[in-house]
Formats: structure tokens, sequence, C-alpha cells
């Protein structure tokens, strides 16, 4: 049965492939509670009622990708192009730091014009001015010596979701020219470098089904990344997904369950993409297992542009408003949200 499953995955941390697609086939509204119990026992041993949170600076919609599902992929006319400048960006973190940020993640599509040095020197000048800060970066793939370049800097972690760790539906969510190879290559890259590596997949994505699910799940434990994110496929009107179908908040939840059952020390947030599918969804997201929350720190004149798909939410709050509301939210079932970096347990120890 799934709850069999369930404790085995907690008992072991480890489900093999069959084990997997049963899990995700034996997904009832019984199961999901079951997992979520467990899950949020385990983050809850792990860190407390503490939710970390982390100020998310959208600083350029420019890519040069086109991965069908995103609203800023380059072949869609109709995005309104914005790069935030260096002043801009230092104006975000100095208002994130006063509203009690200590990790900031500074996220962009692959703009063409973004260079090695300029994302150096950013990082460069954030840790100057705030050295009790993390800076996290989520600017897509690079070459292994940029990579480096920006950890001597002093960048803290990179998030590069893998997608889909199933190279034909990777194929299926992306033009020629990217590659799930590349992808996973940069993610062990950043892992031998040192960063705290994040990576993830959207829930529901067309072609997702319980076998792609596994394959996620293998290829996590794999990698066994310090985080993990994770949020519904939610389409965009004008991109080639516009009519598919949304990915579903259950669907959301029991994946984190899951891995939190599989990584009970990785940092998960409860996404915006699940606070879109729903409005209780990040503190749904936290019941099931999550421990962090990313606001919104981008400048508000820019929020609509960053338009990954339909409906985002906060795109028309203030920084502080936002971090007010997650603050009440977490409240509300009983979490809180600190005032630090928020590390990976296991950061910074000996392997
Ligand atoms: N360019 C960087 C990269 O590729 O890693 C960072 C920005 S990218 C927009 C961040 C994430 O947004 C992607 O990894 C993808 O999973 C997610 N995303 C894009 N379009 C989405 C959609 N329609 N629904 C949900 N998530 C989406
Ligand atoms: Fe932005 Fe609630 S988190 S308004």
């Amino acid at each position: 049965s799934t709850r069999a499953l369930i404790d085995t995955l907690e008992a072991d941390r480890h489900l093999d492939r069959n084990q997997w697609i049963a899990f995700f086939r034996g997904r009832t509204p019984e199961a999901l509670e079951y997992l979520s119990t467990r899950a949020r026992e385990v983050s809850r041993k792990q860190f407390g009622r503490d939710i970390y949170t982390r100020g998310l600076i959208e600083f350029t919609n420019y890519c040069r990708n086109d991965c069908y599902y995103c609203g800023i992929r380059c072949s869609n006319a109709k995005a309104d192009r914005y790069r935030l400048t260096d002043q801009q960006i230092m104006d975000c973190c100095k208002q994130g730091y006063g509203l009690g940020f200590r990790t900031f993640v500074l996220q962009g599509g692959e703009d063409p014009q973004l260079t090695e040095d300029r994302i150096a020197c950013l990082v460069t000048a954030i840790k100057d001015k705030y050295p009790d800060c993390a800076v996290t970066l989520s600017i897509g793939e690079w070459e292994r010596s940029s990579y480096e370049r920006f950890f001597r800097a002093g960048a803290d972690r990179y998030l590069l979701r893998h997608e889909t760790a199933d190279p034909e539906h990777y194929r299926r969510l992306h033009p020629k020219g990217l590659s799930p190879e590349h992808r996973k290559q940069c993610l062990r890259e950043l892992a031998e470098i040192g960063y705290q590596a994040g990576t993830g997949f959207m829930i529901g994505s067309p072609g997702q089904g319980p076998e792609q699910l596994a394959e996620d799940m293998l290829f996590i434990e794999q990698l066994a990344p310090q985080m993990i994110g994770i949020g519904p496929f939610v389409p965009h009107h004008d991109t080639p997904f516009a009519g598919e179908r949304a990915g579903t908040v259950e669907e959301t939840l029991y994946c984190i369950g899951a891995l939190r059952l599989m990584l009970p020390q990785a940092l998960i947030p409860a996404t915006t993409a699940l606070g879109t599918m729903a409005e209780d969804g990040r503190e749904r997201g936290i019941l099931a297992g999550a421990n962090v929350v990313m606001p919104n720190l981008s400048p508000l004149g820019v929020r609509e542009k960053y338009e990954l798909y339909d409906n985002k939410i906060c795109t028309g709050d203030e920084a502080a408003e936002c971090r007010d509301c997650l603050e009440l939210r977490m409240e509300s079932i009983g979490y809180r949200l600190v005032v630090s970096r928020g590390d990976h347990p296991q950061a910074g120890k000996e392997e």
C-alpha cells in the first residue's frame, strides 16, 4: 500500500524506481495527509518552527533561451524587457536587509548582455556591504570557470533546476540547443566547486507522469542537493504551452513531502507558483514539509514584467508588504520567520 511505501521512504530515505512509480500512482487524499504528517514531523525535528526567508531580486528578464513553458522565453515578443542597474540591485539589498533578509537571491533570464565580470563585481559588492548575508545566484548555465569565479567573488549558493530528469521529457519542454546532460553537468560542477546547490523541477508539466517523477526522485537522491525548489507548472498565455493544464497543489505537496522524507535536512521553499495555484498554497507547502519562503524584493515597477506564468502573485505588493504578509501567514500556522542566513545544516562542515 502507499502508506507502507511512505513508511519505507521515511525509514530508508530511499525507494527504487518501481516503488516510486507505485508511490506516485498511489496518491490519494489519505496518502497525502499521511505523508504530510510524517514530513512535517521530520522538518520540525530539523528546523523546529523556524522558516528561513530569502529576498528574491529578479534583475533581468532578457533571456537567450526559448523554453516552451516560460513567459520570458526569447520568442515572446510581447514580454516587456528590463534589466536592473547595479544601483537598483544594491537598493533592493538595502531595503531587504532592513526587512530582515540575510539571503539575497539574484535571479534572471540568461541575459546575453550579462558578463562574468558584472556578476562577480555585483556579488563582491553585496558581500562587502553585507558580510553577514548569503548570496544565491540563479542565472542559468555558465562555464565551470565562470561558476568558479562567482564562487571566489563570494557567492554562497546556486539554484539551477534540472527541470526533468527524463531526457526525452526534457526535449519535450525545451527546444534544440538545450540539453539535459549539460544541465546535470552544471549541477555537478556547482556541487564540486563548493556551492550549496539547488535543483528542482515543475510539477505537472506537459508529459510528466509517475515515470518521469520517479526519475526526478532518483536523480535528486543521487545528487543530494542542499536545496530543492519545486512548484506547479502554470501556463503562460504567450507560450506554446498556453493551452496546457497547470500542475495541482496536491501533486506539489505530495512531492514536497516525499523530498522531505528523502532529504531531511534539505532547504525546500514553499514557492510563489504554489501560492499562485491556491491562496493558502505556501502555508500548505510548509505543512507538507517545506521550510523556506522567498518573497519578492524586486522594484514594484518591474514586478509584472518578470512574468514566468499567468496570475503570478505579489506583482503589486511592496517588499515590506510581502514580508509582513508572509510573516502573518506563517504565524497563522504556528511558524515564524527568522532573521538568519538559513544555511543548510551541513554547510561548511567537512564531508
Ligand atoms: N534562467 C535561470 C534558470 O533557467 O535557471 C533562472 C530563471 S528561470 C525563469 C527559474 C525557474 O522558473 C525555472 O527553473 C522554471 O522551473 C521556472 N518556471 C519557468 N516557467 C514556469 C512556468 N510556466 N510555471 C512554473 N514555473 C516556471
Ligand atoms: Fe507578497 Fe503575500 S507574500 S503579498
